[in-house]
């Protein structure tokens, strides 16, 4: 068997949203680890920060305090040729599913599949290769010339999952990756990043509502009061 080693280590994280009258506490002295070939499930109120929790661990916003580490390097970082390592860091290591699925509007499946390959300077024709491969195993083959706006809601959600999986990353970030479809697809994306997480010996965390689907998980932590806490289930 294969050692587990640490993907993804945040060590006393520390987080506000701050404005003229008001400082809002997110995240206190927060700590999370995650090995290679594990998966993790974040429940939690809405609101608690699970969202902005995830942010953080994907090097989109920056933590008033602590560290974070991706497989093994320095992930929080502050001035500007600094964010421009992070965001490699982030490509070469990283997908990310947002809790809306972000994709370019201009670009259609295909090409907004391709895209992170191309930054990791991959050829167009491998690409788009690649990228056809996940959204066909996504469901989505017939869907390829369509633009995020020619998609419906769980399609582009599906859309949104092949381009966080097409690089293959050590670390997937799913935020409610499930949350516009219905129990059949929701399954099935569950199970193709699982897959990844076997394939690639990754590692998964999910923020999700669906309390059976966080059950499908090694761990199912509860955001609370800034802190993640064993949810019990
Ligand atoms: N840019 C911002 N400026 C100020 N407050 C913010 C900002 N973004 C989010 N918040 C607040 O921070 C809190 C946490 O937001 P977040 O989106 O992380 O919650 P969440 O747990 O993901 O909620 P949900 O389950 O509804 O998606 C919320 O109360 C929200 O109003
Ligand atoms: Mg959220």
């Amino acid at each position: 068997m294969t050692e587990k080693k640490i993907v993804l280590a945040a060590e006393n994280i520390s987080f506000s949203y701050k404005s003229k009258d008001e400082n809002l506490q997110i995240l206190k002295n927060l700590n999370l680890e995650v090995k290679t070939g594990e998966k993790i499930a974040i429940i939690g109120a809405s609101g608690t920060g699970k969202s902005t929790l995830l942010h953080i661990l994907a090097g989109l916003d920056t933590p008033e305090e602590g560290k974070i580490t991706l497989c093994g390097e320095n992930f929080v970082l502050s001035n500007k040729k600094q964010h421009n390592l992070r965001a490699k860091l982030r490509n070469k290591y990283m997908g990310f599913v947002y809790q809306f699925h972000h994709l370019l509007a201009e670009f259609s499946a295909l090409e907004n599949v391709s895209l992170p390959l191309l930054i990791r300077g991959v050829n167009n024709n491998e690409a788009q290769k690649k990228a056809a491969e996940c959204l066909e195993r996504v469901g989505l083959k017939d869907r390829m010339q369509h633009k995020p706006a020619e998609l419906s809601g769980g399609e582009r959600q599906r859309a949104a999952i092949a381009r966080a999986l097409v690089g293959k990353p050590a670390c997937l970030l799913a935020d409610e990756p499930t949350g516009n479809l219905d129990t059949e697809n929701s399954a099935s994306v569950f199970a193709l990043m699982s897959q990844l997480v076997v394939e690639e010996n990754s590692a998964l965390i999910m923020v999700t509502h669906d309390v059976q689907l966080a059950k499908k998980n090694d761990r199912c932590l509860r955001l609370e009061q800034g802190k993640l806490l064993d949810a019990g289930i």
